[in-house]
């Protein structure tokens, strides 16, 4: 048993491109990736791996799932071993053990935690919006500052009461628990005295890849020099501020289209950056980089732009981290804003036109730009050159690419005006270092791997009559359940598809056949009933491996919604388009099916019944029964509308 923090950190930290890349030769189509599928005989590549799904789908074999999945199937492993496997590639520790009690209550603390965030994240944003103090306050100031509407509700951003407690006895009185309170930072408790951490501050929620909610940081309105400017959430079981990037959740998807991540150091900036359409951006927020944040911008993009508020002294102090982000193969960039700029500043006072304009020309090459400020200081100084030297040539050897590396050598050599031999020389050694140390990452790897070779999970069930309406169901619940299906004109009152399928389903008690099938749809409607939107990332990250695989098979639905309308007959452009229509039709189809099995059934019922002479009383119930099925049968036929069954 492999505890739920260790899986989400192998989910967040494997990157489906690198992994599956170690078997398959893909290449980059868009924003997608594409190579010949390693599942069946193929001469034309119709294996697709999404960066940004995380999630792989062979059009020709129809194979796909998430990132461990790949592993299962192609290595033949079962799920604990491909975690184990990926655990490995990626360094992470695995401590398995049957699960404890202690570890379940820790499992279930994590989830407490998460949901009093989310608690506290609406209740901020409530005080913010709505109440009058928190509006004069809160609003005002972010206003001042020039933030929109749009932003302040794109982030989330709140306002917590000032006051000792206010937050903290308003929720204990919903019944959150106090022991929660404390754990996520959100009070600080001293036996028996309490305090919210936040009071007075505007909150800037910290989201997970996925969104949910996991820390805060909280800027005061004070404007006294010893009043801290932030505070943030403590290091938690659910936030590890080194493995968590300011904005990732919102930046992702311009990440991977733009293939470039903008890294600023502040919550502001990235806010600031967002209000001017440039949304490929993310915050170390004010601490130098970590080797999990760079593996999360990967995930994503291998290329980065670092944009600094030039102070050199900063600068230096942050080289290292830039070294680390080279050394897995990235490409580092960096961009120096003018004197008493930062990116928020900047942005707020520039196009959208002048910024995209000013970081393209200003970019410069990190080795290049690394050398020139070590030069600056070492100056004639020989020990300290000396020590600049081996520092760049340190640098360069991390590059992958040999050719690169030579013309970096090239470069530096003119940039220091130093032989290209003896920087040559300098860079064998560190070739041969690091050489060494694949080598030996190589034979763990390796050992790790024959341990762990085991038979695959069995299939789930299939080919089932109504496979094929139950998934459309439930692939339409997973790719649009957020999206609105329809709007009472008179009371306002807004039905999203989720909220009418569920509806649908409960309210004539149906279950659905295939029991995968089912439990997707079970775990939807938990999300639905408290409050939270259907969240992709929820269902293909899922623990239960099965549930994982379906949800990524069916998250790639163009291709599959497209199959099904051409062969009705009636193409559309896109299903988004037509949700209102075509989802009650497909839920009235459905339902027709399942009321001509109930027939079917009904009718062999009827006939053994008389087979074996039962009696008068028992036939003319099964009679009951069949007409009030052909009832509902011929008012689903007469009436497209909503029909309920019982
Ligand atoms: N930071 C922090 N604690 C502080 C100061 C800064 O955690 N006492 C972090 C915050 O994440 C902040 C980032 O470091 O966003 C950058 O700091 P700074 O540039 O000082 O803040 P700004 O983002 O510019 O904030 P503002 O514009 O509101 O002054
Ligand atoms: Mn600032």
């Amino acid at each position: 048993m492999i505890d739920r923090e260790t899986i989400d950190r192998i989910f967040d930290t494997a990157e489906i491109v690198d992994v599956i890349s170690d078997f398959v030769q893909l290449k980059r189509r868009g924003t997608n990736y594409l190579g010949l599928c390693p599942f069946h005989n193929e001469k034309t590549p119709s294996f697709n791996v999404s960066p940004s799904k995380g999630i792989f789908k062979c059009f020709g074999c129809g194979k796909g799932g998430n990132v461990v999945q790949f592993v299962m199937d192609h290595e033949h492993m079962s799920y604990p071993e491909a975690l184990k496997y990926l655990a490995g590639k990626y360094n992470i520790p695995v401590e398995e053990e049957k699960p404890s009690e202690e570890d379940l209550a820790q499992r279930d603390m994590r989830e407490s935690m998460m949901v009093l965030n989310e608690f506290a994240r609406k209740y901020f944003i409530r005080q913010l919006t709505e109440d009058e103090k928190g509006r004069a306050a809160g609003l005002s100031y972010l206003r001042e500052r020039g933030f929109t509407d749009q932003m302040i509700e794109k982030f989330d951003l709140g306002y917590c009461p000032e006051g000792k407690d206010e937050f903290t006895n308003y929720a204990l009185g919903k019944g959150y628990k106090r022991e929660f309170l404390e754990k996520t930072g959100l009070t600080i408790v001293k036996n028996d005295w309490q305090a919210d951490r936040f009071s007075g501050r505007v909150m800037f929620p910290i989201h997970s890849v996925s969104g949910r909610v996991i820390a805060f940081g909280g800027r005061t309105l004070s404007t006294d020099k010893k009043t801290a400017k932030y505070l943030n959430s403590p290091e938690s079981e659910v936030y590890h501020k080194s493995r968590v990037l300011y904005g990732i959740f919102q930046a992702k998807r311009a990440i991977v289209q733009q293939d470039v991540c903008l890294l600023v150091e502040g919550y502001t900036d990235v806010i600031s950056m967002h209000q001017k359409g440039i949304e490929n951006v993310v915050a170390s927020s004010g601490t130098s980089l970590t080797e999990d944040q760079i593996r999360l911008i990967r995930r994503f993009s291998e290329n980065v732009t670092i944009l600094y508020d030039g102070d050199p002294a900063g600068l230096k102090a942050s080289l290292r981290g830039i070294d680390m982000i080279l050394e897995q193969g990235m490409n580092v960039k960096v961009v120096i804003f003018p004197d008493g700029e930062d990116p928020d500043s900047f942005a707020k006072a520039h196009t959208p036109d002048e910024i995209r304009e000013y970081i393209g020309n200003q970019q410069e090459d990190f080795i290049q730009f690394k050398t020139k400020l070590l030069m600056e200081e070492a100056d004639r100084d020989p020990v300290k050159r000396a020590e600049m030297v081996s520092s760049i040539v340190r640098t360069i050897s991390m590059l992958e690419d040999n050719i690169k590396q030579s013309v970096y050598i090239k470069a530096v050599s003119k940039q220091m005006e130093m032989g290209e031999d003896i920087l040559y020389s300098e860079l064998q050694k560190f070739r041969a270092k690091n050489l060494r140390d694949k080598q030996k990452q190589e034979r763990r790897k390796q050992i790790h791997n024959r341990n762990n070779l085991t038979p695959a999970v069995p299939a789930h069930v299939t080919n089932i009559i109504f496979e094929e309406h139950e998934k459309e169901i439930i692939t339409l619940l997973l790719n649009y359940g957020n999206e609105l299906l329809e709007k009472d004109e008179e009371s306002g009152a807004e039905r999203s598809v989720a909220h009418y399928i569920i509806n649908e389903i409960r309210n004539d008690a149906l279950k659905f056949e295939n029991l995968l099938y089912y439990k997707l749809f079970e775990q939807a409607d938990a999300l639905i009933a408290t409050g939270k939107p259907i969240d992709k990332q929820h269902f293909i990250q899922h623990t239960d491996p099965d549930v994982a695989r379906i949800s990524a098979e069916l998250c790639t639905t163009k291709y599959y919604l497209h199959k099904f309308w051409e062969k009705r007959g009636t193409f559309v452009e896109t299903a988004e388009d037509n949700l209102s229509e075509f989802i009650p039709n497909l839920i009235h189809q459905y339902k027709r099916k399942v009321m001509q099995k109930a027939q079917e059934e009904t009718n062999k019922r009827i006939q053994k019944a008389q087979k074996n002479g039962a009696s008068q009383d028992e036939i003319y119930k099964l009679m009951q029964e069949k007409i009030k099925i052909q009832k509902v049968i011929s008012l689903l036929v007469e009436n497209k509308g909503i029909v309920i069954m019982r």
